[in-house]
């Protein structure tokens, strides 16, 4: 019985002592458990004298109980306290102020683009798109390239299945896809991505190009100088200077490449232009007759003008950018500068 009295006080000490529901529940089968401190000493009642057993049993009973209850307070109490330290842990700070995320923009690239496709949609010109995935007959034989045109090497054009397929490598191809399509007059820009296999700090294997043309009766080139003179007075000022040099393309005929005085020397001449003064933005012509007939347009009743631009060329210019990859690599870093 002392033994008992002894194990009883131990224990409500011990009980008191512990802080985890873990710890707690180890002592509870060290105390109450099936080979636990008191079932041993439960064992000690058979060597007592039989009158003395059934006292004996329930003195046993009596610690049993107060140490279970001993155990389910303390359980209530490190519960209470667990739930009010996670409470306390989970307090949203209301007053902390937030992290500013600013607004968003449009890349660099999409603006020019928007740009463009507003000053001629303002000239009457609708917008028209084609497919990425080309064929060479789309890409080139329709567009006047011939057979052994070197704009088909390798070095340029992404083939895909065995050759059967290809990346457009100009978005020329929409004014095939429209003129099949629909019937002249017609005045259509047509912007989209096309790919080269060219990658350095001035080509990207991908990019982006504008394509314009018009097809109407009499169409002349005075008609195209005009046109483009209005395009570049609205996207870089009424003071740019622009001039126009031959140059060819196979699908037009006469054939010019078109320069603005330099946006950055305003063409006294620097490092951007060389020391020219003059900057190429984009290659334009008459639309040349084979590239109707291909259509099934009469040359000798329709004419028509086209040009060409790659909008990351127009970005740099405009932005002082001097390596394209900066556009295709969205870091944020240079992207939030715009
Ligand atoms: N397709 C040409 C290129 O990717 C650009 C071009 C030049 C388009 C002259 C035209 C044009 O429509 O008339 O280099």
């Amino acid at each position: 019985m002392e033994d008992l009295k002894a194990l009883e006080l131990g224990a409500i000490e011990e009980i008191g002592a512990v802080s985890t529901g873990e710890e707690l529940e180890k002592l509870r089968v060290r105390l109450l458990g099936k080979k636990g401190d008191i079932t041993s000493l439960m064992k000690g009642i058979s060597k007592l004298p039989p009158d003395e057993r059934p006292k004996a049993g329930a003195e046993f009973n009596k610690v049993k109980v107060s140490i279970s209850s001993a155990i389910e307070k303390k359980s209530a109490a490190i519960k209470a306290q667990e739930l009010s330290a996670r409470l306390n842990d989970e307090i949203f700070d209301i007053t902390i102020s937030g992290k500013p995320y600013g607004p968003g923009h449009f890349h660099p690239s999409c603006d020019i683009m928007d740009e463009f496709i507003d000053i001629f949609v303002g000239l009457g010109f609708c917008v028209e798109e084609g497919p990425e995935v080309e064929t060479d007959e789309y890409n080139f034989q329709r567009l006047n390239f011939p057979d052994d045109h070197p704009a088909r090497d390798m070095q340029d054009t992404f083939y895909l299945q065995n050759g059967k397929r290809l990346l457009r490598t100009h978005t020329s191809t929409v004014q095939v896809h429209t003129m099949l399509k629909k019937k002249p007059p017609l005045a259509v820009i047509a912007p989209g991505r096309v790919y080269r296999l060219d990658s350095d700090i001035t080509h990207s294997p991908v990019f982006h190009q504008v394509e314009g043309f018009l097809i109407d009766k009499n169409v002349t080139f005075a008609h195209l100088k005009g046109t483009l003179e209005l395009f570049v007075h609205r996207l870089y000022g009424k003071n740019t200077k622009l001039r126009f040099r031959p140059s060819f393309f196979p699908f037009t005929e006469p054939s010019a490449e078109m320069d603005i005085s330099c946006q950055l020397c305003g063409g006294k001449g620097c490092r951007l232009c060389k020391g020219t003064g003059w900057i190429e933005i984009l290659g334009a012509g008459m639309i040349d007759p084979n590239v109707f007939k291909a259509v099934g347009y009469d040359p000798e009743e329709w004419t028509g003008f086209a040009f060409g631009c790659g909008i990351e060329r127009v970005a740099m210019l405009k932005y002082s950018i001097d390596d394209i990859r900066l556009l295709f690599g969205n870091d944020k870093r240079f992207l939030s500068q715009f």
